[in-house]
């Protein structure tokens, strides 16, 4: 396997699932352990590649680190294949036949990557839905550690599909939706069917969907050790769950924030870089700097979810309705319709500039920071949860799939700092949660979501414990170097 180097540093082969929410805590666990001087092969697709080169720093972020280096690789679809909607989800089967293999091949033809100043592959930290990747560690004996993006209340649902299939909770063409679901532990008495991760919303037990989700996350005690991007004050509970099947179970988030606060501990200046796959337009931040403190709803349903132009226009009379100020993204390719039907309604692109501002993408964690900002429209994705929870904004959330269905029950009836608007889309329900959040019910919200934002910011500082679990983290990779 080449030259062992007694003095390089442990070699890691970190490998996402190549969609954006997936790709940008990935990118920033790979940040954390650069900051620990490990070395990183960070497998990306080319097309997600292209697209990071082309509107973020990620070059220039990554390029302090002279141990850091990407690696692209084919995600088996065509580069106009739909990267938005539910049809993301092709990725998963194209993942697996089409990549897989060429994984396996790349990695025997590298030598696992060594070189005269790399050691061969110490560990490989892989998306915890990538199991071909499980299985080559496992094949050449190399240490594997999974890492899922989704909160562990979404993984732990998934990993109890099998009970819930068996306990008939899955909610087949829809019915009892309003069931309460009594198969997931730690989940009794609040969680219903239609708070499910999205893949269970199948009208056959056997759809690919559900079984994929089943199988990849049922595999992840295979792993040497997991990781999440949550903390312990967060999901304690579920958490005590998953260590039952997984013991070495290390959480390291909000995974932004501990990245944030380790550079600033390490006197490493650098803009907050999202990793976004589209320009930012930054002029959202100087309309912000003239509005009121707490005065305006952000609204952005992250990097995936489309509407329709119905429901578009339920939001906008919801939010103008409202009399509140808003602050919209509109992504380029979140208007699902017909040619011509998925430009903006005519409607949004006069009305707009009374209280509101639109942009195809913002800045989104330095926005969540704004002192106007006082609360989030979101579809629950979880990077977009905990960057909420962080800054302390209280969240009104319309989940679109996969696991922001569990995200927002836990954001309304656990964590209690925010309102769930799952499955409905009426202006009328738009504008009184708007008004509820922003103003009726504020002073219920505001005063939790600060405590959330202080026990976020505790368990990312040291002492805390995603800051201790991140060191454990690294101790256990650097063990592992023979
Ligand atoms: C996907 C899945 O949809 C989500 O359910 C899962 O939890 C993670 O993978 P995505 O839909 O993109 O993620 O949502 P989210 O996890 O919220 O990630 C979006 C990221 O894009 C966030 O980090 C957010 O800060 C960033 N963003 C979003 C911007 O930088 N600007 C924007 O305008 C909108």
């Amino acid at each position: 396997m080449g030259s062992q180097g007694a003095n390089l540093p442990p070699h890691v082969l970190i490998f996402p699932l190549p969609i954006q929410g997936h790709v940008n805590s990935m990118l920033r666990l790979a940040e954390l352990l650069c900051l620990a001087d490990l070395d990183i092969t960070f497998i990306v697709s080319e097309f997600s590649h292209n697209r990071l080169l082309k509107h973020t720093s990620v070059a220039s972020r990554f390029g302090r680190y002279p141990g850091f280096r990407f690696q692209s690789i084919s995600d088996g679809l065509p580069d106009d294949h739909p990267r938005a909607g539910e049809r993301v989800m092709d990725i998963m089967p194209a993942i697996k036949n089409v990549t897989g293999p060429l994984f396996k091949q790349m990695m025997i033809e590298k030598n696992c990557f060594v070189s005269p100043t790399r050691r061969p592959i110490t560990c490989i930290i892989a998306d915890g839905v990538l199991s071909f990747a499980g299985d080559f560690a496992e094949e050449k004996g190399i240490p594997l550690i999974y890492f899922r993006t989704v909160s562990a209340c979404s993984f732990w649902a998934c990993f109890c599909m099998p009970e819930l299939i068996e306990a008939g909770d899955i909610p087949l063409k829809g019915e009892g939706m309003d069931l309460f679901v009594k198969s997931v532990p730690g989940m009794e008495g609040f969680l219903r069917r239609r708070d499910l991760p999205g893949f269970c919303r199948v009208h056959d037990i056997n759809e690919p969907k559900l079984q994929i989700l089943k199988s990849e996350t049922r595999q992840t005690p295979r792993a040497q050790a997991a990781i999440l991007n949550t903390f312990e004050d967060l999901e304690g509970p579920i958490l005590s769950q998953i260590r039952k099947y997984m013991p070495r179970l290390y959480t390291i988030g909000p995974s932004h924030s501990h990245l944030t606060a380790r550079l600033e501990a390490e006197n490493i200046k650098t803009s907050i870089s999202s990793g976004s796959f589209w320009e930012e337009d930054r002029s959202c931040v100087a309309w912000l700097d003239s509005q009121p403190p707490k005065s305006v709803i952000y609204v952005s349903f992250g990097s995936i979810t489309v509407v329709t132009k119905d429901q578009l226009l339920e939001f906008w009379y919801g939010l103008v309705n409202s009399g509140q100020r808003f602050l919209w993204v509109m992504r380029p390719d979140s208007i699902m319709g017909k040619d011509g039907e998925s430009q903006i309604p005519v409607e949004l692109q006069e009305g707009t500039k009374a209280r509101g501002y639109m942009v195809g993408w913002a800045p989104q964690e330095e926005v969540l920071n704004h002192s106007a900002i006082g609360g989030f429209l979101t579809h629950s994705g979880w990077n977009s949860t905990l960057e909420s929870i962080v800054t302390g904004v209280p969240m009104i959330c319309w989940p679109y799939f996969a696991d922001q269905m569990i995200n927002s029950r836990f954001v309304s009836e656990v964590w209690k700092i925010g309102l769930d608007m799952k499955d409905t889309c009426d202006r009328v329900i738009i504008e009184k949660m708007v008004r509820d959040l922003m103003d009726v019910r504020k002073d219920e919200f505001l005063p939790r979501a600060d405590d959330m934002a202080k026990l976020a910011r505790k368990a990312v500082n040291e002492g805390g414990s995603s800051y201790c679990n991140l060191d454990g983290l690294v101790e256990y990779i650097k063990s592992m170097v023979v």
